[in-house]
């Protein structure tokens, strides 16, 4: 059976500043999206990471299918109605276009989707991140899929023996989307000199060299390309397919415990450590530490098991603990050096507008 699974990603509101959504503003989202399991949808599945709500929808349709787009942009649209109703902070954030326009690539969701002939067993995980980029994924993901120090599976397993073909998106062009597609292992030196430049380029997809299947797709849009001025961080998804002919579940764990520092948190303007945290974790008000979650699922026939969260287990405790301290290391230096994101990636002109006023008073 093919089945396509659909990941939308919005920050429609959220309480008390850039936190999380209300737990009435996830009722209705989950509300417009359930009524349609069993007619549009196989399955649905609702979540938050910070103040981002993730719809996971499985189907029968294709990727960017209208009738899908459609349903998560009324699940936003009618999520913000009650966030503006309750006086959220950032209501309908992310929705930069008033009118829906038969797909939600540019219009400011966050968007990541595959289709695939089920497997008899199908383990997939869903990652979503808060308070960062979409290159945010680019280290975790070349590390689970490409080096053998981190996923054994590539010396063990034959299937994952030919390796994987990286597609990479140039995250800067704004005319028109921009992609190389490079293999793993014969080009690992050149997939990781482009994935080393996180706020430029962007893994957009994995496949399965042997196979030609689909292995990770990865939401791309960078909001500020759409609105042309800071409107929050992107804060990206992504669809990673695990075990057989994948690297198997645990083979992503240790990668993103290494916690890269990655673009994001204050004003999305500093390097923080990306912190694997659990599914419906608050934003931190520790200058909103860039966060990661995941859930793991098994899918029958579209329909969705009950999820285990990834990092829920005891280990990420202590990883936790490790990466606060990265955290306040970096942060103990303000604005000074690599804390603070080079100019031509700050998200706040004020700084840009201060330097130009200086400069008069240079002679
Ligand atoms: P189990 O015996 O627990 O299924 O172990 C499977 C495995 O090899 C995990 O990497
Ligand atoms: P998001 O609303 O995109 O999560 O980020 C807001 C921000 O800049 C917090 O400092
Ligand atoms: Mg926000
Ligand atoms: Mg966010
Ligand atoms: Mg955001
Ligand atoms: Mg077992």
């Amino acid at each position: 059976m093919k089945v396509t699974l659909s990941v939308l990603k919005a920050d429609i509101g959220s309480v008390g500043g850039h936190t999380l959504p209300s737990r009435r503003v996830l009722a209705r989202v989950e509300e417009v999206a359930r009524e349609e399991v069993g007619r549009l949808l196989q399955d649905a599945y609702v979540f938050h990471i910070g103040d981002d709500i993730i719809l996971l929808l499985s189907h029968t349709h294709g990727v960017r299918h209208p009738s899908i787009h459609e349903l998560a942009w009324k699940a936003f649209r009618e999520g913000t109605q009650v966030a503006k109703e309750e006086g959220l902070y950032g209501a309908g954030q992310d929705l930069l276009k008033d009118a829906f326009t038969g797909n939600l690539h540019g219009l400011g969701p966050q968007v990541a989707e595959m289709e695939f002939e089920e497997r008899p067993a199908e383990p997939f995980m869903v990652l979503a991140a808060d308070k960062t980029e979409p290159g945010a994924f680019n280290l975790p993901l070349y590390l689970a899929f490409a080096d053998p120090m981190y996923s054994s599976g590539l010396l063990l397993s034959s299937e994952l023996r030919p390796g994987f073909r990286f597609r990479i998106m140039d995250l800067a062009q704004t005319e028109r989307d921009s992609y190389i597609e490079l293999d793993a292992p014969e080009r690992l030196y050149d997939i990781a000199a482009l994935l080393r430049d996180s706020h430029r380029f962007g893994i957009e997809s994995i496949w399965s060299r042997r196979y030609g299947e689909i292995a990770a797709v990865v939401s791309t849009t960078r909001l500020r390309n759409i609105a042309g001025r800071y409107v929050g961080k992107d804060d990206p998804v992504a669809i990673v397919r695990t075990q057989k002919i994948f690297p198997a579940t645990e083979e992503f764990g240790p990668p993103f415990a290494l916690a890269p520092f990655v673009a994001g948190d204050t004003r999305g303007s500093h390097h923080l450590p990306l912190m694997p945290v659990k599914a419906n974790t608050p934003a931190s008000s520790f200058f909103c530490v860039p966060m990661v979650c995941g859930l793991v699922f098994s899918l029958r026939e579209g329909r969705l098991s009950e999820p285990v969260d990834l990092f829920g287990d005891p280990v990420w405790d202590a990883v936790r603990a490790r990466v606060v301290e990265k955290a306040q290391e970096m942060r103990r230096q303000g604005f000074y050096g690599p804390a603070m994101l080079p100019m031509e990636e700050l998200e706040y002109t004020g700084i840009a507008e201060r330097l130009r006023e200086l400069e008069r008073e240079f002679s």
